[in-house]
């Protein structure tokens, strides 16, 4: 079959996988609000639901998943979900982003299920600046969850930091040192403007080249590795062979290569990070829509896509975050914590 093309000339290959809006963390840059709307119960599609999906995706083209939240280890059962999206044909890459909280508990599991990757968010090594940032005391329990999952046998650990001016930035070499001595490959992310950064502004972004600046006044020389593939970080390599990324999403958007997808927890289809809208799948699913039903929207959807969102937003002038509170109160699929990251 010829791959699934938008309007740009993107496949269709990297589904993110919401499995629900909940997290256990309140991190400054995706959830500083004290109150959220949360999504009702009886939406939350059920196991069945989502490995059908997932099913009609990867017969269009669909062949890695991220599982993502909120905090997905907060959805009952992951390991179980894990197992079935594992046996489904035509997923190549069975990927998870955590901020690692519950990994103690669940990182063998999930490996026994058939899990192949995991990425941590981790921000900071300091215990009160991840109690400033995080507004949890559970950084112990982070680095216990990051040893963990290596305990369990995960190979290419990811460690995923936004950085923050006045916040983090200071950190990096100490991150990158952390990320080095265990073997991990960090990921320096630009704070970006999406839906719940209620608190972004454009002088608490650091940028690709600020963070390159800092590194190299700690290591020495960083050279850039060539681009292999539409993933969204950019990666070095320092001196010693230790490898690293940045995801310079403000500053270099990588929109003209994002071959991504999200899918919320209650089934809502959104292909940008930034747009507004999405595709109720829920609705279609629970109103009796067959896989070739559901497969035709897909493939329409994705045909007429257009979406440039990280682009149209570095092009603007004055920047400011993207919605307003109250939106995001009144339609909670807004949020980056629904949407997956
Ligand atoms: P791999 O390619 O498997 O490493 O996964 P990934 O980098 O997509 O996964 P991860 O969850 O670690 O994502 C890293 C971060 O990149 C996210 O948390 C976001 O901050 C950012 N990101 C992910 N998707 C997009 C996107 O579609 N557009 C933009 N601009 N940024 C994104
Ligand atoms: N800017 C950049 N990345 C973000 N994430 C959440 N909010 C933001 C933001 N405002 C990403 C982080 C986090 C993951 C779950 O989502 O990478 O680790
Ligand atoms: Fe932090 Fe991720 Fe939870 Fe957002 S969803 S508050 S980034 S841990």
């Amino acid at each position: 079959m010829p791959p699934l093309l938008d309007q740009h000339g993107r496949p269709l290959r990297n589904l993110r996988l919401s499995v629900t809006d909940r997290c256990n963390l309140r991190c400054q840059y995706c959830m500083p609000e004290e109150h959220y709307t949360w999504l009702p119960k009886g939406d939350v599609l059920s196991f069945e639901e989502v490995v059908r999906l997932v099913g009609v995706f990867a017969s269009l083209g669909v062949d890695k998943v991220r599982v993502t939240g909120g905090e997905p280890l907060l959805r009952a059962d992951l390991p179980v979900l894990v197992g079935m999206l594992a046996r489904v044909p035509g997923i190549a890459e069975l990927a998870m982003t955590s901020n690692g909280v519950l990994l103690r508990e669940h990182a063998a599991a999930l490996r026994a299920a058939g899990l192949q990757r995991i990425t941590v968010s981790l921000d900071t090594l300091d215990a009160a600046t991840f109690r400033l940032l995080a507004r949890r005391d559970d950084l112990s329990r982070v680095l216990d969850g990051i040893a963990a999952a290596r305990e369990a046998g995960f190979r290419d650990l990811k460690l995923d930091t936004v950085v923050i001016a006045g916040v983090n930035d200071g950190e990096l070499p100490a991150l990158l040192d952390y990320a080095r001595g265990i073997g991990a490959e960090l990921r320096c992310i630009e704070y970006m403007d999406v839906g719940g950064a209620t608190h972004w502004a454009p002088e608490r972004v650091v940028s690709r080249a600020r963070i390159l600046e800092r590194l190299s006044a700690a290591f020495g020389t960083i050279r850039a590795l060539p681009r292999t593939d539409s993933a969204p970080a950019e990666r070095f390599v320092l001196g010693d062979g230790t490898v690293f990324g940045i995801i310079a999403s403000v500053t270099q958007p990588f929109c003209a290569t994002c071959d991504r997808a999200r899918l919320t927890a209650d089934g809502m289809w959104f292909r940008c990070l930034y747009a507004v809208t999405g595709t109720d799948l829920r609705a279609l699913l629970r109103s009796g829509a067959s896989d070739a039903q559901l497969a035709a929207v897909i493939q329409s959807a994705w045909q007429a896509r257009r979406d440039r969102g990280a682009e149209e937003r570095a092009a603007l002038a004055d920047r400011r975050p993207l919605l307003p509170q109250a939106s995001l109160r009144q339609n909670p699929h807004l949020e980056m914590h629904t949407r997956g990251g």
